[in-house]
C-alpha cells in the first residue's frame, strides 16, 4: 500500500526525497504575508472516548480543560503578536475532541483571535449529539458561532453498537435546531460498516435533511492500525458500489456535491477545514501550512503547556517543501473539493498547472477520472471513487504513521514518509 503512495509522491514530485518532518521549528511564523489564511483551533477533550477515532484527544475534565484553554489562549496572543494590527483571514474552525464541551470559555478563545485576526467567512465549530440543547446552541452563538458540525455517525441502533457510541436522540435534536438557528448545520456519518446497505445510509441522510441540517458529511470508515477497533474494512467492491449509490442518491434529490464527502441542499451552506491554501492551527495536535512549511503541535497536553508556558511554541515536527512537494500538496488538498482551477494553482505558483502537471492532466482524462473546461478540471464519479481511495491509502500510510508516533512521543526527533 505505502508502496502504491510512494511511487505516486516520487512521479509527482520528480524526486527520490521523501518527506522528512524534523523536530526543529521557527519561533516566528511566516503567515503575515500569506493570501487565503484560515485559521483552527483544536480542543482536545472527550466525554467518553470512541475505540475508533485516531484524533488527539483525552478524557474531560473541567480543570483540565480550563488551564488547556489559558494555554491556547496565550498561545494565540504569541503567535498573533507576531504581525502588526489585524490580518484578514476567511475562516475559523474549532475541532477535536468535543470542543462544545469547552462552549463557556469559547467567547473568550473568539475574542483573543479578533485582537490579530480579521474573520470574514464565519466560525464552525464541532458537537458531539449530546451538546445539541439550547442553552449550549445559544452560547455557541452568542460567542459568534455560524457553523455547527454534529458528530452523529448513524441514526441506527445497529451501526452505533458497532462503533460502540450510544442511540442519538433525534427528537431533542430537531427541537434544538429548529430554536437556535445556524447558517450551516452539518451531521457527520461514518459508511463502510459491516453489513451497511445503501438503504441504511439513505435512512441517514433523509433523517439529518429532515432534523435541520444543510450540508452532511459522510466519511469512509478507516481502520487506523493504532487504534483498538475490532470493525473490519468492507472490501473494495462493495464500498465503491456502496459510494457510488449514495452519490447517485444525493445528486438525484438536487443535494450539490461540496467535497468528495459532502452534500448540501443549500448553497450558502458550507464546511471544510482543509481545503485552505494556507492555515494557522492553535492547541495540541494543530497543523499549520504556509508556502513553505507545514507544521504540527505535539499531541502531549502536558508538553503543549509545557512549552507555551515557557513562551516558545509547543511546534513537534516541521517539514519543509520542495516547490515541488508544495504543488503536490496542494494539488491533493483543492481535489478534495472535486475540483481544481488552474489559474487559481497559477496564482499561488507563478507558473503554468498544464507546463508543471500536463502528462499527469492529460492521463487523468483519458481514463476518465476529470472533465476539463476552460481550465476547470471536474472530478467525475470514477475520478472521485478513485480519490477516495487513494486518500485512504495516503490516510494509512502517511496519517496513521504520523499521528501513531505522534501519540506515543511528544517531540519524535524525526519522521520520514
Ligand atoms: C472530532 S469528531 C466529531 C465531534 C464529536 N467528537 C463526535 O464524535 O461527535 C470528527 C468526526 O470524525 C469521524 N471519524 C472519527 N473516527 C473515524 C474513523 N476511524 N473513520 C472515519 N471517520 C472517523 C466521525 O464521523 C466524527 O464525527
Ligand atoms: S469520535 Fe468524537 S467523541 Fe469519539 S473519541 Fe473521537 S473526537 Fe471524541
Amino acid at each position: 500500500m505505502s508502496f502504491i503512495t510512494s511511487l505516486t509522491r516520487i512521479w509527482l514530485t520528480h524526486s527520490l526525497k521523501p518527506f522528512t518532518f524534523k523536530n526543529e521549528y521557527d519561533q516566528s511564523l511566516p503567515y503575515a504575508a500569506c493570501e487565503n489564511l484560515g485559521l483552527y483551533v483544536h480542543i482536545p477533550f472527550c466525554k467518553s472516548i470512541c475505540n475508533f477515532c485516531p484524533y488527539c484527544k483525552v478524557p474531560y475534565s473541567p480543570a483540565l480543560c480550563d488551564s488547556y484553554i489559558d494555554a491556547l489562549i496565550r498561545e494565540i496572543h504569541l503567535v498573533g503578536s507576531q504581525q502588526p494590527g489585524r490580518k484578514k483571514v476567511g475562516s475559523l474552525y474549532f475541532g477535536g475532541g468535543t470542543p462544545a464541551l469547552a462552549a463557556n470559555r469559547l467567547k473568550e478563545i473568539i475574542d483573543a483571535l479578533n485582537e490579530h485576526f480579521i474573520i470574514t467567512e464565519g466560525i464552525g465549530l464541532e458537537l458531539h449529539p449530546d451538546n445539541v440543547n439550547v442553552e449550549t446552541l445559544q452560547t455557541l452563538q452568542a460567542a459568534g458561532v455560524t457553523k455547527i458540525s454534529i458528530g452523529i455517525q448513524s441514526f441506527s441502533d445497529k451501526y452505533q453498537k458497532i462503533l460502540g457510541r450510544k442511540t442519538v436522540d433525534a427528537a431533542a435534536l430537531r427541537e434544538a435546531l429548529a430554536r437556535v438557528r445556524f447558517e450551516t448545520v452539518s451531521m457527520d456519518f461514518i459508511f463502510a460498516l459491516p453489513g451497511q446497505s445503501f438503504e441504511d445510509l439513505r435512512a441517514d441522510i433523509d433523517e439529518a435533511f429532515s432534523l435541520g441540517a444543510n450540508h452532511i458529511a459522510i466519511y469512509p470508515f478507516i481502520d487506523f492500525t493504532f487504534t483498538d477497533s475490532p470493525i473490519a474494512a468492507m472490501p473494495k467492491k462493495e464500498k465503491r458500489k456502496l459510494l457510488d449509490a449514495i452519490t447517485r442518491y444525493c445528486l438525484s434529490r438536487g443535494y450539490s456535491r461540496r467535497s468528495i464527502w459532502t452534500f448540501s441542499n443549500d448553497e450558502d451552506a458550507s464546511y471544510s477545514s482543509m481545503t485552505r491554501d494556507n492555515f494557522l492551527g492553535f492547541g495540541c495536535s494543530a497543523t499549520s501550512l504556509f508556502k513553505g512549511q507545514f507544521k504540527i503541535n505535539t499531541f502531549d497536553v502536558a508538553s503543549y503547556r509545557e512549552r507555551i508556558d515557557s513562551g516558545t511554541l509547543a511546534t513537534a515536527l516541521t517539514l519543509r517543501f520542495t516547490p515541488r512537494q508544495r504543488m503536490v500538496y496542494w494539488l491533493f488538498w483543492t481535489a478534495y473539493s472535486t475540483r481544481v482551477n488552474a489559474d487559481d494553482f497559477e496564482k499561488f505558483f507563478g507558473v503554468s498547472l498544464k507546463r508543471s502537471y500536463g502528462f499527469a492532466l492529460w492521463l487523468a482524462r483519458r481514463l476518465g477520472f476529470v472533465h476539463e473546461h476552460d481550465g476547470v478540471y471536474e472530478m467525475t464519479l470514477k475520478g472521485a471513487f478513485y480519490y477516495h481511495y487513494y486518500e485512504s491509502f495516503y490516510t494509512l500510510s502517511y496519517i496513521d504513521k504520523m499521528w501513531g508516533i505522534l501519540r506515543k512521543e511528544a517531540f519524535p526527533e524525526r519522521i520520514v514518509l
